[in-house]
């Protein structure tokens, strides 16, 4: 069996930091231009690696591609670790898929961007085309999370992640910008690590919109609180209810109001009075 540190230096080993002017085609083109079946776009998603200020690119992480490690991988874009001239720290960077549905990145960067303003979602720093730097969150995903989470666990770092999260929906909400992928938040509510109390960052803007009605915190308090396997976890940890009386109890139809009283009002009041309700 592996120790530890010998984990560690494998896990190491396994980095590969590599400059864009050492990209080639053969090793590299799929994860420049996922999936790699077509690469006509490699020499301009080079240079635009130039113009952005990359100077390497980071690959390591738990998705693979071929035997390359990245940070993830979503429908739009492959997304990697890589170093900005102008950042101290590695940033993530989002790579526009070739097979993507979307024609650029200027979308997602903008509707970001314009989240930032209110304090939500990991910190953009540059686009181009087929690119999209920004702040790189080390963390876990809230689906992963759950899937590790015991009904034992803490009560305290659940609620504050709850209240954080549905703060941040609260703040997408009155904004006015729907994020659209929010009724399964596993792969897109991201938990920082290392942090006491709970910090999470909502991430990926390319399918939300200023144009739509919002459903952000009602579709994350379903999440966390009235539907799937994650809510059952949550009421037990926080004692909600005993689960067998759940569906039909008081305390649900109550939530269910609440969240209604707070889609009709979508102020201040009546998103404290939801979190008083679920105890966050
Ligand atoms: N800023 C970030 N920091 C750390 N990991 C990230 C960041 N942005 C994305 N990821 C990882 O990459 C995955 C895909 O990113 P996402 O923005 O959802 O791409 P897509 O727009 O293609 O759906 C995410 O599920 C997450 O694991
Ligand atoms: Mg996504």
């Amino acid at each position: 069996m592996l120790s530890v540190s010998d984990k560690e230096k494998t896990r190491e080993s396994e980095k590969v930091v590599i400059a864009p002017r050492d990209l080639t085609r053969e090793e590299h083109g799929a994860i420049i231009c996922y999936p790699g079946t077509d690469l006509a776009s490699f020499p301009s998603r080079v240079s635009q690696l130039g113009s952005l200020g990359i100077e390497c690119l980071i690959l390591e992480g738990d998705s693979k591609v071929g035997k390359y490690g990245i940070v993830g991988r979503g429908c739009v874009s492959t997304v990697v670790k890589a170093r900005l001239s102008s950042e101290k720290e590695p940033v993530a960077l989002k790579i526009r898929r070739v097979d993507a549905n979307r024609s650029d990145m200027e979308h997602d960067y903008e509707l970001q961007k314009y989240a930032n303003s209110f304090d939500v979602g990991p910190r953009a720093i540059a686009a181009s085309k087929d690119l999209f730097a920004m702040e790189y969150i080390d963390s876990i995903k809230l689906g992963r999370w759950f899937q590790l989470l015991k009904t034992r666990s803490s009560k305290k770092f659940l609620r504050a992640l709850i209240r954080d999260t549905l703060e941040q929906c609260y703040l997408l909400d009155i904004h006015g910008l729907d994020h659209g992928e929010l009724s399964n938040p596993a792969k897109h509510v991201l938990i920082r690590n290392h942090c006491k109390p709970a910090k999470t960052v909502i991430i990926d803007y390319e399918s939300a919109s200023r144009n739509r009605k919002t459903s952000n915190l009602t579709s994350v308090a379903q999440f966390f609180l009235l539907g799937g396997w994650q809510s059952a976890k949550v009421r037990k940890i926080l004692r909600m209810q005993p689960e067998e009386d759940y569906s039909v109890s008081k305390r649900r139809e109550e939530l269910v109001a609440a969240l209604r009283e707070y889609k009709e009002r979508l102020n201040r009041r009546s998103f404290e009075e939801l979190l008083a309700l679920v105890r966050c």
